[in-house]
């Protein structure tokens, strides 16, 4: 970040076949394949899932495997930790720079775990599964490695204010790779926190199909989540080079939390959950409405989780405190569904929602996410959400959040896409180093530092290469947007902006299939 900040159902279900489906399935397929290209121009989510995966390819540092898709990068930071004597090869980079900054690349591993997680089924329909587990590993490899003694947690590799002053390819790197660490004179309950919860969720992603590594993360999470909560302290308070980048301004409360919520969710140990409620009120769980969920504030997405064990007899005890998490949840979601009572989330002339002016996608990205995720839970609970504005169905919550991804992939009034290499339109100037420079792979000549700035970055010229999959900043509060480099308020993407649409994509792709079938079904139907 720039400084400051599909498988379809037996169609005719029941008795009988009309005889035309008897007769022939040619005939039936031409019907559908008619069917499909007459409807109203629907968004490709298929397309949107599998580009949105692509994109973490071309974030990642280190050695680069033989199945790499994204083949315009090449190995980068292999040197990385060696000045401290730790190996810190691998990870991601955070945005269109090179430092890897570990409390937004956590939050980016947690939220594409909790998106697994809770659209497993969905994803692997989408046959998308293994990608979203190479993208969850490539992150989970790294923190593995960072992570070198019980209470010692590598923070950062590179530092912002070096990085950007040069503009160079990964590959070509010349700027400072120093490393920087938390540990128990130098706490980071915020970072510790956030680490802990990525490789307790991925822990989960993991528990069938690789158990053993399954084990490790959650070993792992546990020793991070014990040292973040007996060292206390804001990791900016120990890690300086990080203020002005990604300070963590809602302090490490709402983390220990949320590392707790994901290890009671992977261990099911009751310690856990015990600690949920103990500390809901004296660390802000129940006390904080916020209407915004990001790698910084960890409220919004907390509550959510805590509103489900409402659900579960062994928690009737502790009715009374999930009931206040319940609330604020669903102050969260009242509030992006613009039904509370004064205090909303604003919104664009065209619906999108908008909370503050520099990489506002994010925002977007993440209320998707958490509406999508609460409406599935009233779906299967049978409930209504009591809003301040009126009762709202699970119906209306997850159309809501399909308007704000249907605008993101260019229901909007430039018909842009703001994830790149999707459909038509799409931002060809992204703020970014390795896609606005040659591919490597094509000149390996050496681009300087400040090289880099005269002969790529100040050209009006298209990037070279396509960063597929990006959510870039996007809009301004009146819906537009200038597709320039140097407008990295808009123009520039982050790994923590995708993350959360993976599973998004999925449970949509998969919803509109499930329509797709029941009209077919009805015009069937009615044509016999
Ligand atoms: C709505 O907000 C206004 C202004 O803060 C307040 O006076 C009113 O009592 C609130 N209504 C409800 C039902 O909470
Ligand atoms: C967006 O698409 C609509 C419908 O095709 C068209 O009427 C409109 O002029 C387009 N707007 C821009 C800015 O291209």
């Amino acid at each position: 970040m720039e400084k400051n900040n599909r498988k379809q159902k037996d169609h005719v279900g029941g008795s009988k076949p009309p005889r035309f489906v008897q007769h022939g399935y040619l005939f039936l397929f031409f019907f559908f394949t008619l069917f499909i290209t007459t409807q109203s121009k629907a968004f490709d989510y298929a397309d949107a899932l599998s580009k949105s995966l692509l994109y973490f390819e071309a974030q990642r540092s280190g050695r680069l495997p033989y199945n790499q898709r994204v083949t315009w990068r090449d190995h980068s930071g292999l040197t990385d930790g060696l000045e401290q004597g730790v190996d810190l090869v691998g990870g991601y980079y955070d945005a269109g720079d090179h430092v890897k900054f570990g409390l937004p690349m956590a939050f980016t591993v947690t939220m594409l775990s909790w998106g697994a997680i809770e659209f497993w089924q969905q994803i692997a329909d989408a046959g998308e599964l293994e990608h979203t587990m190479e993208a969850i590993k490539w992150g989970t490899d790294y923190f593995i490695k960072a992570h070198t003694g019980p209470n010692v947690l590598w923070a950062e590799v590179g530092d912002g204010d070096t990085d950007h002053y040069c503009w160079q390819r990964p590959e070509d790197m010349t700027t400072s790779r120093q490393a920087f660490k938390i540990d128990e004179k130098n706490p980071g309950s915020d970072l510790a926190g956030e680490t802990a919860a990525a490789m307790a969720a991925a822990s989960i992603v993991f528990r069938n199909t690789n158990p053993h590594y399954s084990h490790l993360l959650l070993h792992h999470a546990q020793q991070l989540f014990e040292f973040g909560d007996r060292y206390r302290g804001k990791y900016d308070g120990s890690v300086g080079v990080v203020k002005s980048y990604y300070a963590s301004v809602s302090g490490y409360m709402d983390e220990l939390l949320w590392a707790a919520m994901w290890l009671y969710k992977a261990t099911d140990n009751e310690e856990y959950f015990e600690y949920l409620i103990s500390n809901a009120h004296t660390f802000g769980g129940i006390g904080w409405a916020i209407t915004e969920f990001t790698w910084d504030v960890k409220y919004a997405g907390l509550q959510i989780l805590a509103s489900k064990f409402l659900m579960e007899e062994k928690h009737k005890k502790h009715a009374d405190i999930l009931e206040k998490y319940r609330s604020k949840a669903e102050y969260y979601i009242c509030s992006c569904l613009n039904k509370n009572n004064g205090s909303n989330v604003n919104q664009t002339p065209s619906g999108l929602l908008y909370v503050r002016q520099w990489n506002n996608m994010q925002y977007v990205s993440t209320a998707s996410f958490l509406l999508t995720v609460y409406s599935d839970f009233l779906q299967n609970k049978n409930q209504h959400l009591t809003c301040h504005g009126g009762i709202v169905g699970h119906e209306e919550i997850l159309n809501f959040a399909k308007s704000q991804v249907d605008y993101i992939l260019g229901l909007n009034p430039l018909n842009m896409s703001y994830l790149v290499g999707y459909g038509s339109k799409y931002p060809n100037r992204v703020h970014h180093r390795g896609a606005s420079i040659v591919s490597y792979r094509e000149n390996k000549g050496f681009i300087g530092c400040t090289q880099g700035y005269d002969d790529w970055y100040n050209t009006q010229k298209p990037n070279p290469n396509i960063l597929v999959g990006a959510l870039v900043g996007g809009p301004d509060l009146q819906d537009n947007f200038d597709d320039q480099r140097n407008n990295y308020m808009q123009t520039e993407a982050c790994t923590y902006n995708t993350a959360p649409l993976v599973g998004v994509f999925a449970k949509l792709l998969h919803t509109e299939n499930k329509k797709l079938v029941h009209d077919f079904d009805s015009i069937l139907v009615s044509s016999i």
